[in-house]
């Protein structure tokens, strides 16, 4: 395969689309099909019912708008030909028009406003009504200024008296008694008016809205996921809920303002309150699209007509995703009979060719002196305007058989529609829409039994993981509504054929039956790269038995949390059951598509019962990464891409009240063993001490059987730089004659070999001086002269010697004899006892490298980096696992965490956090180095709680 490009064009988002197979090149599209080519280069139909987020009534490069395109370029027709007439907008206009005639008999005519996409004629639409609402304050107020002169006038003249009630006016003013009074309460009034003039403009939107995301627009739409971070760029909207004219009512009352008129009745001056224009206007879409297909009443329509005339606020309605007949008639708010100030028209008025949106404002509410103000360099452009003109004498041709059509195929979508939610009533929450703007809602998933299912609603993700098992199963796009995560929303155009509505019913039907047995194999399997040959093609039934999976009922007092990854696919397999069937490879191939969204949501608690009376619930929080993709982190040294992901879990666990969070294996080592996570107030232990003391303590007895204990022995220990490696050597070194420390070679393996060194040779001093009788290295080391002469000295044990000691011995002997470090894995066959402590997703150790009898410890049996297999083939070994507790005093264990292990065994790690949490003792353990005092200390801690070492 060759390399793909750098992507530079919303790289994030194709990302996160590849990570659903949905990066997909298509390479032609026609009528409702998208092509893509496969491996072969042959073209591949896939059923388009995103149809450009609803722009393709007519669907892709529809035959006549195509010809139609290329004849006005061959003829070289003027795109751009701004300041000049141009009559095919006006016959667009003229076309529009006639529309609304029929579908709103008696409408006046309306003036047309072009824009180059929805929102922009969205803002146009929003200015238009600011400006109108401008240009009444100004009218008002030219009103109320005249009628001042004509007051003033009047009682200069003797032909009017001054007024006696102003109790209009706020303040205790007295009623004037001479012209010089009258004269200041004008002020006054005067003052009050302008004090009020600021007051607005006040827009009203409906919840669920959409109107577009530019900086205007997106204030009108509701999704706070969108527009939360730019609310304070635009005029904040109110938003009222839709079918709710009461509200509507109540919300506009309080937007009332007045000011003050002082007109002339029946010969004396009066204060009369005028309203203030404040409110600028309502948008709403007759049919709301992308806030899951929710259509106003024709109650509604009614009524908020009236309550906007009563305030003359324009009535906007914005007909971008719903217009253009996609509802069976040109503007859908002709089914409700909701003629609008103005229209908003977009999408397919471009006939999916052209890039063109209109805005419609009805004749006595058009301020022509908004051409004046407005503008846009592409707007009204001639090759749009010319398609646009075509693409409606398409639709309006044959008596609008094209409107027809949309119904009867709507018709028969949500019809097969209606009948997959009756078959499945436990998956199909509801089905909704009209013509070709339909929503397919699925129940909540999100407690699902199924982890693949439920973490996929839980992030809100399910479609997009629905939507690509129809995309690779079935060549079947639908698209996704942001604002209702578990909706499939269905755009196609007329052209959908009877065999296509099949298609999609096929493709629904298993997605229904997925959903229904929570089978999360099919899936999964498309995202495997391997969508051909399915392990099964069967869709089985994996809903739990009732009783399963309960949580505990009372939460206990103490909470831990566990940051774990599937370190083997048969921990995958154990995390979803209905993945059995699926092979290493693929189940590696999908966690590994799954990168971007390894932030699964967290398991349900499992209780933890301590021998001592105490309980803690412990919680993981799963990762989805493999341990070669954290291998990868680590060689590329973007360690903190991982530890943003971990950074974020441990969050998640003190947000839940969690006081410890244990780190899953390998996690330490990309997350500087917790320390560079900086979640303050929480304890962060990789259970290093306690996988130190465990792989010790599994190993005694076997060394005891073989060589009287690990007295006299060679230890080597691979990753012997490494946190656990390295104390691994200091403690074994207290004992063992002679340790070989093997590192990976890689590029500052050398130097953390030599600082494990360092440390043997400081801890054996620190024993020595600390006096009484000695063994292994310490015993040795005190007969050398260096020693001899630091003990006559009287030289303290806590006084750094490591260094000194080592540079001693480079000095005095040729090979030494009490440590070796090398990068050199032969080195291991010296050795009776050998400890593997290294963090390679692969194991590292083979038969060659092993001597005669050895016994292995090995600290990652339970990942792909296992050494059990390379020594499975000699008999004379003796093999156990380190890193691994039993767990006396709890049966069922976490899910995902269990696999590969026996029956009421836990990983080091786990057991540590429980141990800490059932102890109260967070805090005091945990981090840093890994003494023998701490190793001695949990082990005993964790004995307490009802953990043992195991020895196999
Ligand atoms: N108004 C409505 C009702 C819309 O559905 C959209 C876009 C717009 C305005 C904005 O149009 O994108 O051309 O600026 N809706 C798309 C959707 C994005 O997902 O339904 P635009």
């Amino acid at each position: 395969m060759v390399n793909a490009p750098t992507r530079y064009a919303e790289a994030l988002l194709t990302g996160m689309l590849g990570t659903f197979g949905l990066d997909i090149e298509y390479v032609r599209a026609e009528k409702n099909s998208l092509y893509y080519l496969d491996d072969t280069g042959a073209e591949v139909p896939v059923l388009d019912l995103i149809g450009g987020w609803g722009s393709l009534m007519l669907g892709h490069n529809h035959p006549e708008i195509v010809a139609y395109a290329k004849e006005l370029l061959d003829a070289g027709w003027p795109v751009h030909s701004q300041h000049s007439a141009h009559p095919v907008a006006d016959q667009v206009g003229a076309v529009l028009n006639g529309v609304l005639g029929r579908e709103f008999p008696g409408a006046e005519p309306y003036a047309i406003t072009f824009a180059n996409s929805g929102a922009e004629a969205v803002e146009a639409a929003v200015k238009h009504c600011e400006f109108d609402r401008v240009l009444r304050m100004k009218a008002l107020f030219e009103e109320i200024e005249w009628n001042v002169d004509v007051a003033l006038r009047a009682v200069a003249e003797g032909t009017a008296a001054l007024p006696v009630d102003v109790s209009l006016l706020p303040g205790d003013v007295p009623a004037p008694t001479d012209a010089e009074e009258f004269g200041a309460l004008l002020g006054a009034v005067a003052a009050h008016n302008m004090a009020r003039a600021g007051t607005g403009p006040v827009f009203f939107a409906l919840e669920r809205a959409f109107h577009g995301k530019l900086v205007g627009s997106l204030q009108f739409t509701f999704n706070p996921l969108f527009r939360a971070a730019f609310a304070s760029l635009g005029q904040p909207v109110r938003f009222v809920p839709p079918n709710d004219a009461e509200a509507f009512e109540s919300a506009v009352a309080e937007q009332r303002v007045s000011v003050l008129d002082v007109q002339v009745l029946d010969g004396r001056v009066t204060l009369v309150e005028r309203d203030f224009p404040v409110v600028a206007g309502l948008i709403v879409e007759p049919i709301q699209g992308e806030g899951g297909i929710h259509e106003l009443t024709a109650e509604y329509a009614a009524r908020i007509r009236e309550i906007c005339a009563e305030v003359e606020c324009p009535v906007v309605v914005d007909e971008i995703q719903s217009g253009m007949g996609r509802t069976g008639k040109f503007f859908a708010s002709s089914h409700i009979g909701l003629l609008a100030d103005y229209f908003v028209l977009g999408k397919s008025l471009g006939g999916g060719i052209g890039k063109t949106s209109a805005l419609l404002v009805r004749q006595s509410r058009y301020r022509p002196e908004f051409e004046l103000v407005h503008s846009s360099t592409f707007a009204k452009d001639g090759f749009s305007t010319a398609i646009a003109l075509r693409t409606l004498e398409l639709l309006e041709a044959h008596d609008g058989a094209a409107y027809e059509r949309a119904a009867e195929r709507g018709e028969r979508i949500l019809g097969m529609l209606r009948e997959l939610a009756a078959a499945f009533p436990d998956v199909v929450a509801d089905v909704r829409g009209k013509g070709l703007l339909i929503g397919l809602e699925f129940a909540d998933q999100s407690q699902a039994s199924s982890p693949v299912i439920r973490e996929k609603a839980l992030a809100g993700l399910l479609v997009f993981q629905l939507g690509s098992y129809l995309q690779a199963a079935h060549q079947i796009r639908t698209g996704p509504t942001a604002s209702v995560p578990n909706m499939l929303r269905i755009e196609p155009s007329i052209y959908i054929s009877d065999e296509q509505i099949e298609q999609l019913g096929g493709g629904l039907t298993e997605v229904c039956t997925i959903l229904r047995n929570q089978d999360a194999l099919p899936l999964v399997q498309v995202l495997t790269g391997a969508a051909e040959d399915a392990p099964r093609a069967d869709i089985r039934d994996f809903r739990p038995a009732a009783a399963e999976e309960s949580a505990p009922a009372e939460p206990a007092a103490a909470k831990v949390g566990f940051v774990g990854y599937p370190l083997t696919p048969d921990m995958l397999r154990e995390f979803d059951p209905s993945l059995a069937d699926l092979d290493d490879e693929r189940l590696f191939a999908y966690a590994r598509r799954s990168e971007l969204l390894k932030d699964l949501p967290a398991f349900a608690p499992v209780r933890f019962d301590s021998p001592q009376g105490t309980s803690v619930d412990l919680t993981v929080y799963p990762l989805l990464v493999t341990q070669a993709q954290l291998r990868e982190y680590q060689v590329s040294g973007q360690t903190f891409l991982i530890g943003l992901d971990l950074d974020r879990r441990v969050r998640a666990a003190k947000a839940d009240g969690c006081d410890t969070v244990g780190l899953g294996f390998g996690l330490g080592a990309v997350s500087g063993h917790g320390g560079a996570l900086r979640v303050p107030g929480i304890t962060v232990t990789t259970g290093g001490a306690l996988a130190v003391g465990s792989a010790l303590a599994a190993v005694r007895p076997a060394a005891a059987e073989r060589f009287g204990g690990l007295d006299g022995t060679t230890v080597a220990v691979v990753g012997g730089g490494g946190h656990l490696g390295s104390a691994l050597g200091a403690i074994s070194a207290l004992e063992a004659a002679k340790i070989v420390l093997v590192g990976s070679g890689r590029s500052g393996s050398a130097e953390r070999l030599r600082a494990a060194e360092r440390r043997i040779y400081q801890e054996a001093w620190e024993r020595i001086a600390a006096g009484g009788a000695l063994t292994g290295i310490p015993a040795a080391l005190s007969v050398e002269p260096l020693i001899v002469r630091w003990l006559a000295e009287g030289r303290g044990g806590d006084e750094p010697s490591g260094a000194q000691i080592a540079a001693y011995l480079d000095d005095a002997y040729d090979i030494n004899p009490f440590v070796v470090v090398t990068d050199d894995l032969l080195s291991v066959r010296n050795a009776q006892v050998v400890f593997s402590a290294h963090s390679s997703p692969v194991s590292v150790l083979d038969e060659k490298h092993l001597g005669d009898g050895a016994v292995i410890a090995d600290l990652s049996f339970f990942g792909t980096g296992s050494e059990a297999s390379s020594v499975a083939s000699r008999g004379d070994l003796r093999y156990v696992r380190g890193g691994i507790l039993s767990a006396s005093n709890r049966g069922i264990l976490p899910r995902g965490l269990g696999a590969s292990q026996g029956a009421g065994e836990l990983l080091a790690g786990v057991a540590e956090a429980v141990t800490l949490g059932l102890s109260g003792k967070s805090g005091s353990m945990g981090n840093g180095l890994i003494t023998r005092e701490r190793v001695h200390a949990i082990v005993d801690l964790a004995k307490q709680h009802g953990f043992e070492t195991i020895s196999t």
